[in-house]
């Protein structure tokens, strides 16, 4: 078996160029690394338009090493852009969260960013309540304290295509940049640009005899995190629903004795996995070259300069095509337009290149959505629709393909009954797509598919790290807690359960708490329920509730519980309670917030703004949690 090398960008800065040229700085906050890819495209093409000026893209996390470092560097920004998106609970990105916890809380800032012009682009999902929050907030911060907002902030949804959502903005930013960046007496136009498709030069190797994986990119480190997760075996896998069930829900647990891994009941694991091998098999036949190539991948040329536009691959150690493949290829992806004409410069055959360019353009919008982004169709399924195609692997991989990511789940143990396990509650996502594929999930399949330690020594593993959460149990354990987790939204709760059985045998007097789970079918999908019993008759669950929503005629779902137990619901959230919600946050994490406003008003009798407040205030004190995705 190939080792997965872990790939994640390390991001690098520019280097601070101010030699009396107009400046220009492109901000991202980015998870998956579409922020940076707009952030460096922009960039890109303003340098095409704008030869005279000077341009930076830079991580925000990168800009500077504390709050004071943040003020002291954007006070001598005068042109600044932001690309921030939004995920989960309204949440910015890792890399953000330090600049706009910042930015967006405390005081004013000052004087100073009354000389600071802008434009902020933000990349959500219109599917979630907080659509576009991150970069709502900073364009709205900005604009009160005397920044003069250039372009209408850029709301980019993902559930369309961001894509294009990106290109109508740009043409806003040109429109004012280009005059801003020209010299008063310059009456030329801007350079008219065309993305030109970035490649890695990659080079063949003769693959070696004894061809052993590297391992120390993943384990060593005396500090585990995105750039450096570590190799942890799978322990434990169990299924948990019961043989009834026509879909699976799997309990995995990563054994983390002597890898220096450590964890908070409450976190999140983040897990590397590798691509089925059956969706490598198809994707060795698309890219139509040798399993076997063994090579690598460079940014920069022969003579050591820099390829222009080309990104930082992941840290691909000389590695053949088929592992490639396996860790670094998000294959079952929609591919996005600039990937579609990655593949039309390199297909062999006109028409088709002419179609793939069709499907990318501003005139072929509603194609492109209809038979790729609502069908859901995969790079694979549209690389076999183009069978000409096939781009080199340097093209391949810099603009075809995007990166395979972790995947993050809610841990589902607790430190203090599983020190040397991280518990994985993970619901198998297996579905037939519009266009008649059916989607395996690939974190999902791979973790239904895993070998436990217990069933061979050759076990699965894989690449894993620990991101810290604030979803935390109260300090004091006397404080009561109202917990609302129907399916896999379980998973937190399963740990903080954990903790507080352990607290409780070491003698710690607990808080009343409630459950709510909610689940189809007693005898088919009610997960970890002799656990949940259990944690009832040792007291360090109150009362769970349960709905089960495909048991009698009518739908019953945990907000529908709720309202059941509204008095019980205020009564202790009289008494200081923290109510954590964890699970889907599209349906069931805004229903549940709304059952909540109800409850809050009802019981309270308060009049609807005033339960708004109430709820918010709940929230800016901590004492509600969401853990959504
Ligand atoms: P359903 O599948 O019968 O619709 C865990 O997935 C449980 O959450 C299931 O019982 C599921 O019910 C239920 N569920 C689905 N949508 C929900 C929503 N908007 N609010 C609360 N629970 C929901």
């Amino acid at each position: 078996l190939e080792a997965p090398v872990v790939l994640v960008p390390k991001r690098v800065t520019e280097e601070d160029v101010d030699d009396g040229k107009k400046k220009v700085t492109v901000f991202f906050g980015t998870q998956t690394g579409t922020a940076e890819g707009f952030a460096k495209a922009l960039v890109e093409e303003a340098k095409v338009r704008n030869e005279k000026a000077v341009f930076k893209v830079i991580d925000l996390d990168d800009y500077a090493g504390d709050d004071d470092e943040y003020e002291e560097k954007l006070k001598k920004e005068s042109l600044a852009f932001f690309f921030l998106a939004t995920y989960g609970d309204g949440e910015p990105t890792d890399n953000a969260a330090r600049f706009y916890n910042w930015f967006s809380e405390g005081d004013e800032k000052g004087e100073w960013l009354k000389k600071l012009q802008y434009g902020v682009f933000g990349l959500g999902n219109r599917q979630y309540e907080h659509f576009n929050k991150i970069a709502k907030v900073v364009d709205d911060r900005l604009a009160e304290q005397g920044a003069k907002r250039l372009v209408p902030v850029g709301l980019g949804d993902d559930d369309q295509c961001i894509e294009d959502d990106f290109t109508v903005w740009k043409e806003l930013v040109w429109s004012e940049l280009d005059q801003l960046l020209r010299d008063e007496d310059d009456t030329t136009v801007a350079t008219p640009y065309t993305a030109a498709v970035s490649e890695y030069r990659v080079v063949f190797h003769d693959k070696p005899d004894t061809y052993a994986e590297d391992h120390s990119l993943t384990n060593g480190h005396s500090v585990h995190d995105a750039q450096h997760p570590c190799r942890s075996n799978v322990a434990v896998k169990k299924e948990l629903h019961t043989p009834e069930s026509d879909r699976s829900c799997t309990h995995l647990e990563f054994d983390i004795s002597n890898t220096g891994l450590s964890y908070e009941t409450g976190d999140h694991v983040g897990v590397y996995c590798e691509n089925l091998s059956e969706v490598v098999d198809e994707a060795e036949r698309l890219v139509g070259l040798p399993p076997d190539s063994y090579f690598s991948v460079h940014t920069d040329k022969e003579d050591g300069t820099p390829l222009a536009g080309a990104s930082l691959p992941p840290p691909f150690s000389p590695c053949t095509l088929r592992k490639a493949l396996a860790c670094y290829a998000d294959v079952l992806s929609s591919p996005k337009k600039s990937a579609l004409l990655a593949l039309a410069a390199h297909a062999t055959d006109p028409s088709e290149g002419d179609r793939l360019k069709f499907l990318a353009s501003p005139a072929g919008k509603d194609e492109y959505v209809q038979w790729i982004v609502a069908s859901q169709r995969s790079l694979l399924e549209v690389m076999e629709a183009f069978p000409s195609a096939k781009p080199p692997l340097g093209v391949f991989f810099a603009s075809v393909t995007p990166c395979l990511q972790p995947r993050y789940y809610s841990i589902s143990s607790s430190p203090k009954m599983a020190p040397n396990r991280i518990h994985v509650t993970c619901a198998l996502v297996y579905e037939k797509t519009p266009a008649g594929r059916v989607h395996k999930g690939v974190c999902s399949t791979w973790m239904k598919s895993g070998v436990p330690m217990t069933e061979s020594r050759d076990c699965s593993w894989a690449p894993i790290y620990v991101r810290t959460s604030n979803f935390r149990l109260p300090s004091d354990p006397k404080v009561p807690v109202v917990m609302i987790g129907p399916g896999t939204g379980l998973a937190p709760f399963r740990g903080f359960l954990q903790e507080r059985l352990a607290l409780k045998e070491a003698g710690t007097e607990l808080g009343s708490s409630i459950l709510f789970f909610g689940c189809r079918n007693r005898k088919v999908d009610f997960i970890y329920e002799n656990e949940l019993n259990n944690f009832v008759e040792t007291g360090a669950l109150s009362e769970l509730i349960v709905a089960f929503s495909r048991e009698g005629p009518a739908k019953e779902y945990v907000q529908h519980k709720m309202s059941e137990k509204a008095s019980d619901i205020w009564n202790l959230l009289s008494e200081g309670a923290y109510l954590y919600v964890c699970g889907d946050a599209k349906g069931m994490a805004k229903d549940v917030h709304r059952t909540l406003h109800t409850i809050v008003q009802e019981q309270g009798s308060l009049d609807s703004s005033k339960a708004e407040l109430y709820i918010k205030n709940l929230q800016m004190s901590g004492r509600y949690l969401r853990d959504v995705w």
